[in-house]
């Protein structure tokens, strides 16, 4: 049945208006989970963005082996590779915010990622920054943790009981040329792609045990060639060279306290503008997008609104999954989810199970605790 058809049929099942709002959740859900079902895709989505990164140093051992202990669905990671070629996970293009760059490297201290060798990546403190930034979180285990290869975080996610599947974004991909081939190599060499291991259980056992990610048109398309059965999604941001915005201030200009409330007043330019870009997702091989929220509470991971209900419509209608970046509290998870959202990024995936009602029998502390840290 297509998703218009199943709409269709929802709506002449259950007339009358006084049920018209909850017909749309209804609705919506629906269609989420039957295409998810389609992709072999989880539904709803748990995320674990950088790991349990609210609770351990992003991209680091413990936010993984957290993520995967608490049952987390995907690991994410941002790719990059290191100037002898290695496959790394780390989010910034530089060193400086999430390790001790400018003590052991002074000279190199604002280079970026692409200008270290692994070993020199290796002999960085990924955890001490954590402490300092998070008192109440921190732990004397975390000091001197490592940046982590792609086969790291792979290890990770065979290592356990629980058995995630990884979402691997395409960080800055026009600086790392050639990096959906060696994504793939890896995969393939690591037994990732094509039919799930003999055995294999949980998410990696699903057809969407791998799934990839990027912001980049560019990278989409190569992602699509080198990897055209393994699901994609399409990150969405407002701005110059991606979903084109109302025109008004920047942020210098517009005297907003802060990103978060500048970026909650951006607007798409049209409606026509932003199911151009949807399209052109779903024509390059993806199967779902993932869009900027605005969370209730700001930050500095309050971004556009681009989860409006007609937006998931629009991409519903298409056929694509909607992956919400990253969102980590009840208020919002209670209101973004129900106007279609079939899956989020986040930072606490022990919040986000437990409002799916699927919580984790211990908390990250505890499991921490568990694993040595
Ligand atoms: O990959 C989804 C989300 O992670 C995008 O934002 O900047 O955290 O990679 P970012
Ligand atoms: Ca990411």
């Amino acid at each position: 049945m297509t998703i218009t058809a199943l709409r269709t049929l929802i709506r002449t099942l259950i007339p009358g208006t006084l049920l018209v709002s909850q017909l749309a959740l209804a609705t919506e859900a629906d269609v989420g989970q039957t295409l998810a079902r389609q992709a072999g895709i989880p539904w709803p989505a748990v995320i674990a963005h950088r790991g349990a990164s609210f609770d351990a140093p992003e991209s680091t051992a413990p936010a993984y082996l957290v993520a995967r202990e608490l049952g987390a669905d995907y690991l994410e990671l941002d790719l990059q590779r290191t100037k002898d070629g290695q496959l790394i996970a780390l989010h910034d293009d530089t060193l400086e915010r999430t390790t001790d760059v400018a003590k052991r490297f002074p000279e190199r201290a604002k280079a970026p990622v692409s200008q270290f060798t692994l070993a020199e990546l290796k002999s960085l403190d990924a955890g001490s920054w954590f402490n300092q930034a998070h008192p109440d979180r921190a732990r004397p285990k975390f000091a001197g943790l490592r940046i982590l290869t792609l086969d790291e975080v792979i290890d990770i996610a065979e290592g356990g009981r629980n058995k995630p599947g990884l979402y691997i974004e395409t960080k800055q991909p026009k600086l790392f040329p050639g990096i959906e081939r060696d994504l793939k190599a890896k995969l393939t060499q690591r037994g990732w792609l094509g039919k799930p291991k003999a055995g294999a259980t949980g998410v990696a056992a699903m057809p969407g045990r791998v799934i990839l990610q990027t912001f980049e048109k560019g990278s989409l398309e190569l992602l699509q060639k080198e990897m055209p059965d393994t699901p994609k999604i399409l990150l969405l941001w407002l701005g110059d060279d991606y979903i084109p915005a109302k025109p008004g201030p920047t942020y210098a200009e517009s005297g907003e306290a802060s990103k978060a409330a500048y970026y909650a007043k951006q607007q798409v330019r049209s409606e026509g503008d932003f199911t151009a870009w949807i399209e052109w997702a779903k024509a390059h091989g993806a199967i779902g997008i993932g869009p900027s929220a605005a969370l209730e509470e700001g930050g500095d991971q309050s971004y556009a609104d681009l989860v409006k209900p007609w937006m998931n419509d629009v991409a519903h209608e298409r056929g694509l999954l909607v992956h919400a970046y990253t969102v980590d509290s009840a208020v919002d998870y209670a209101r973004l989810a129900p106007r279609g959202v079939d899956g989020f990024f986040s930072n606490r995936a022990a919040e986000l199970l437990k409002f799916y009602e699927r919580p984790a029998k211990q908390a990250p502390a505890a499991l921490l605790k568990q694993l040595g840290y």
